[in-house]
């Protein structure tokens, strides 16, 4: 038996519920967080197994793979492998209902992620990848895209070997198609956040650090344009312009709160 939410984070369901029933648009982020209660580690919790010496930020490099590509590959194998058999939890799914109700109501609803896996596909959502996706390859010499095959039946152990792979086109390397740290967002999923955010009511950061930018800077746009601002996480975090937090796992708070809005 799950424990009720405390009544602080009831209020806080609540009040969150009051400013979004009357929205016209609602912008959503997602982070690490939003997968947790799926059983994948979020970015900053500690490496483990094999890569528990190496940081997330040191492997997810164009550096690291120029220096290393099999260490870099292996690296991301492993993490597809971690990923292959995770489903999508009540936050993904509260978020994919959520969309559809929007859809049927005429209210503009906008989910981006920072994620990369696909939790929010498999859930039924319409989502905006700002770095990447882990299930798909890009040629590090012509840039085509070659996707992963996550389907365990298609021998998951041939596919996730940690052999190099070369582009069928020119030969190249097939690296992961993730935005790694000190690369570009790609431009129109970057533009598509930016002006989600910028025409919103009302912005929702849900299982982010808000540390990494420009991805953390979208609530600050939503502030700017008049939005309010709601964050979904248990721990605080250094995002100071928030309207209301709802300090509880996503997983617990958001089917709380759809349900909240709908009985408003
Ligand atoms: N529900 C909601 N939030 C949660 C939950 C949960 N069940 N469990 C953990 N969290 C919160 C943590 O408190 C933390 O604030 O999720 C957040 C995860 O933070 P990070 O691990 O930093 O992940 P994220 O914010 O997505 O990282 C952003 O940084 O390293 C880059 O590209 C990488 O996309 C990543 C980006």
């Amino acid at each position: 038996m799950v424990a009720e939410l405390s009544a602080q984070i009831t209020a806080q369901i609540k009040q969150a519920a009051v400013m979004l029933k009357s929205a016209k648009s609602i912008c959503v982020l997602t982070g690490a967080g939003v997968s947790a209660e799926s059983g994948i580690p979020t970015f900053r919790d500690k490496q483990t197994g094999l890569w528990e010496k190496f940081r997330a930020e040191d492997l997810a490099s164009p550096d690291a793979f120029a220096r290393d590509p099999k260490l870099v590959w292996s690296w991301y194998q492993w993490r597809r492998q971690q990923v292959i058999d995770k489903k999508p939890n009540p936050a993904h799914l509260a978020l994919a209902q959520w969309q559809e109700l929007a859809a049927k109501s005429g209210l503009t609803f906008t989910l981006i992620t920072q994620n990369v896996d696909d939790l929010h596909e498999q859930a039924g959502s319409c989502v905006h990848h700002l770095h990447g996706r882990l299930w798909q390859n890009r040629c590090n010499n012509c840039q085509k895209i070659v996707k992963q095959s996550p389907n365990p039946s298609n021998n998951a152990a041939q596919a996730l070997s940690d052999e190099l792979v070369n582009c069928n086109d020119c030969g190249g390397l097939l690296r992961p198609d993730i935005v790694w740290f000190g690369e570009a967002l790609p431009e129109k999923e970057w533009q598509i956040a930016e002006n989600a955010a910028a025409d919103c009511d009302v912005f929702i950061n849900i299982g982010t650090s808000s540390l990494v930018y420009p991805a953390a800077g979208l609530a600050q746009i939503a502030r700017q344009h008049g939005a309010q601002v709601i964050e979904i996480n248990p721990h605080p975090t250094p995002n100071t312009i928030v309207n209301v937090t709802i300090a509880a796992p996503a997983g617990r708070a958001l089917p709380k709160l759809l349900k909240q809005i709908s009985a408003l």
